[in-house]
């Protein structure tokens, strides 16, 4: 920051009496544990500005809104009162050579000051570039309306279902690893456990959704209770358990356990996955779950058909070893499309079609780079959030704990 004291001064006396700005007197910021506590709470909605892409380390705005204004500040300044006033600093200069998503350039320039920042990585730099760009934002409208003409008209009816005779919209489909047994040769459903739809506090909100083992139906259970009764076909079961157990997963149908591992290593490719459950959302607005019907299938077949004899724009490039792409490797992926379901690959291919018929170009860029961070939340390794009707992902994990459950969600590229 041009106004910050000398790398020498500070390291004599960073606290002492030749402090010079707020930054270097005894910074008190526990005030703003309440709105960093709000800002915190779901990023992507709440700062879009630093969270239109995937960033693996976001800072909080307020956090270095505090900072930025403490560093052009004269000690003893307020922050408490000066946080909330609106500040200008023509003429100072905040360099972050190391901006990642471009939280202290973003609150920088909100402060008036003049902002340059760089970042070794590639991502960061065009995120931040295009999350600040001043857009024509007459242009901008118009791009997005028609990319959601034609999420409407070419996305929108993929997901289409019904609930009881009453037409309703997919907003997520459940699926399961399936592996064929080494005893015998049947194909098992890799489930941690019945339950796949539960609220994060089951004291508040019991009842979870759960998938009878014996005939497949989605019952409503008490995620508090040790047992479920399946009220299709009168089975008894645990919902708090599964299929697999560690490493080892148990078969469905001769109840011989094998080694995970072992029979991924007999497969050629990525495994099989069964859809087994879907979340509706009804004209009234409710939202229920269903075991997918032939009808379902057969939608989703549809657009396994319709990707076969499209051309669209899908990735080729194969994942590249590293230390966050073994793991997805050692499961059998080999190229970045194995991430996505037909359907997924359809709708996603669609709307990037969509994109790159854009004729401005820093608008393309931009709609480009939400597709990109929109990708996170649509693909494979996607799980499921019941609480919130959301959904997170694996990569928020860094792939340390592997799902064998997964979703495919419509509603984050349809508006509903
Ligand atoms: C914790 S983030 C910085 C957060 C950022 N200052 C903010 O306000 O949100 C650290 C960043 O340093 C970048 N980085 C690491 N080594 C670098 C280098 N040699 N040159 C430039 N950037 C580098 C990383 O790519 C990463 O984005
Ligand atoms: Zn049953
Ligand atoms: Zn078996």
């Amino acid at each position: 920051m041009a106004h910050s004291p000398s790398p020498t001064r500070r390291r004599r006396s960073p606290r002492g009496p030749s402090a010079q700005c707020a930054l270097d007197a005894d910074l008190r910021l526990d005030h703003l544990a309440d709105v960093a506590r709000l800002e915190s709470h779901r990023k992507e909605i709440h700062r879009p500005l630093y969270h239109v892409h995937k960033w693996w380390a976001n800072r909080l705005g307020s956090v270095f809104r505090a900072l930025v204004l403490a560093g052009n500040s004269p000690a003893g300044t307020d922050l408490r009162t000066e946080f909330y006033q609106p500040r200008s600093f023509p003429g100072r200069i905040v360099l972050d050579p190391f901006m990642g998503s471009g939280t202290t350039i973003g609150e920088a320039l909100k402060l008036g000051c003049q902002a340059v920042g760089a970042d070794i990585n590639p991502i960061a730099t065009f995120q931040v570039e295009h999350a600040l760009r001043d857009h024509d934002e007459t242009r901008l409208r118009s791009a997005i309306d028609r990319l959601e003409a034609i999420a409407r008209r070419e996305i929108l009816p993929l997901y289409r279902s019904s609930f009881g005779g009453t037409p309703a919209q997919v907003q997520y489909a459940f699926w399961v690893e399936e592996l064929p047994c080494p005893s015998c040769g049947a194909n098992s459903r890799l489930f941690d456990r019945w339950i796949f739809a539960a609220d994060a506090y089951p004291g508040r909100r019991p009842q979870a959704q759960a998938v009878c083992p014996a005939c497949s139906e989605i019952v409503a259970v008490d995620q508090r209770r040790q047992t479920a009764t399946c009220t299709a076909c009168s089975h008894r079961f645990a919902p708090g358990s599964g299929t697999v157990t560690r490493s080892r997963f148990v078969c469905e149908v001769c109840g011989r356990t094998a080694r995970i591992l072992d029979v991924l290593s007999t497969l050629g490719g990525p495994p099989r996955h069964q859809m087994y459950a879907l979340m509706l959302r009804l004209p009234d607005g409710r939202r229920v779950y269903k075991r997918p019907d032939s009808a379902d299938l057969d939608c989703y077949a549809r657009a396994g058909r319709s990707l076969a004899r499209s051309r669209l724009p899908l990735p080729t490039a194969r994942i590249p070893r590293g230390h966050n792409t073994d793991q997805t490797r050692r499961h059998n992926y080999t190229h970045w499309r194995q991430l996505f379901n037909h359907r997924q690959l359809l709708a996603l291919g669609r709307l990037l079609r969509g994109i790159l018929g854009e004729p401005d170009a820093a608008i393309r860029e931009s709609l480009l780079l939400v597709f990109s961070g929109a990708l996170e939340f649509n693909n494979m390794f996607c799980s499921f959030k019941c609480d919130i009707c959301s959904r997170t992902t694996s990569c928020a994990h860094h792939g340390r704990h592997w799902k064998r459950t997964r979703g495919d969600r419509a509603a984050a590229v349809v508006p509903s």
